[in-house]
């Protein structure tokens, strides 16, 4: 806010939940510059002339028009690099609390349910000499790549292209086509931005073809999984778990998945740290004050 204050006026939504589309498009009449969150869907065809920037709170930008704003030589700017790690970390976090049952212990004690130490106990899947799967081996999935190979995982990975040589060496990341990596990976964590081509990736067939042992990791965004399918596999015993910090509904969740102990909700906590949010937050004001003077975007979107 104080970096922000020194570019002009600022209004600020008194709302403490997302606007609707006519609320937002309201709020915003008239500014030379938005700074918008995940959810915020804003219609370059609803916009003013003066507005010059929108800046994203956020590394993902599928809820912007970035060629929209473009025709109309609006600047979109996102917040990449800042949230890298803390969003491995979560990710990270999810897979062992998937495998070893963290929820699903914690639940039994607050639950107040008579239990005791045995060899059979509560048993979950271990990390080491497995094979992880990452669909999307961008910064994310590096630093994600990075904690997997302290943990003794053996790591494959797809995308839509290969990574430059001298980052497979030091991940000892091997390149798999997808329909390989889905068939052969003990986990599976999803680090692909959400784009028409990614909408949908896990499907009910992908998830078929996971193996029945296999649990998924999503940190990325909600729609990138078929949440019904997702149940349905669960349920099914296709894959052995899965891990959501994002939902294709937000906030809204699957009403099965809630009722699997094989199955650990986050409500997308992925940057969420006082680091963290606060380095997103100066950078989305930077981005705008540094538009707005001219001197051209720090982390700009291009379309
Ligand atoms: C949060 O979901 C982000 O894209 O940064
Ligand atoms: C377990 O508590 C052990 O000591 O192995």
């Amino acid at each position: 806010m104080q970096v922000l204050a020194e570019a002009g006026e600022v209004v600020v939504s008194t709302e403490d939940r997302p606007l609707t589309p006519d609320e937002l498009h309201d709020l915003i009449r008239g500014a030379s510059a938005v700074v918008s969150m995940a959810f915020d869907r804003i219609d370059p065809a609803k916009i003013g002339p003066e507005l010059r920037v929108v800046s994203n709170v956020a590394v993902g930008y599928d809820n912007l028009d970035v060629p929209g704003f473009a025709e109309r030589g609006v600047v979109v700017t996102n917040t990449p690099g800042v949230l890298t790690d803390a969003t491995a970390d979560l990710a990270f976090g999810l897979l062992l609390a998937v495998t070893r049952r963290l929820g699903e212990g914690e639940r039994l004690l607050r639950a107040k349910q008579p239990w005791s130490f045995h060899l059979g106990f509560m048993l979950g899947a271990g990390l080491q000499g497995k094979t992880l799967g990452i669909v999307g081996l961008g910064q994310i999935g590096q630093a994600f790549a990075k904690r997997a190979l302290a943990f003794g995982l053996r790591i494959v990975y797809s995308g839509r292209s290969r990574v430059a040589p001298e980052i497979e060496e030091a991940l000892g990341a091997k390149y798999l086509p997808f329909d390989e990596l889905i068939a052969t990976s003990d986990f599976v964590s999803l680090h692909c931005p959400l784009t028409p081509a990614t909408r949908h990736l896990i499907n009910a067939d992908v998830l078929r073809a996971m193996k029945p042992s296999a649990y998924l990791v999503n940190t990325t965004r909600g729609p990138v999984v078929d949440e019904p399918a997702l149940a349905d596999a669960l349920l099914a015993g296709e894959i052995a778990g899965a891990a959501l910090d994002v939902f294709e509904k937000e906030p809204e969740v699957e009403p099965r998945l809630l009722e699997l102990d094989n199955v650990v909700v986050m409500p997308h906590l992925g940057s969420a740290t006082v680091e963290t949010r606060t380095e997103m937050a100066l950078l989305a004001a930077r981005n705008v004050v540094s538009v707005l003077a001219g001197t051209g975007p720090i982390t700009e979107v291009r379309p």
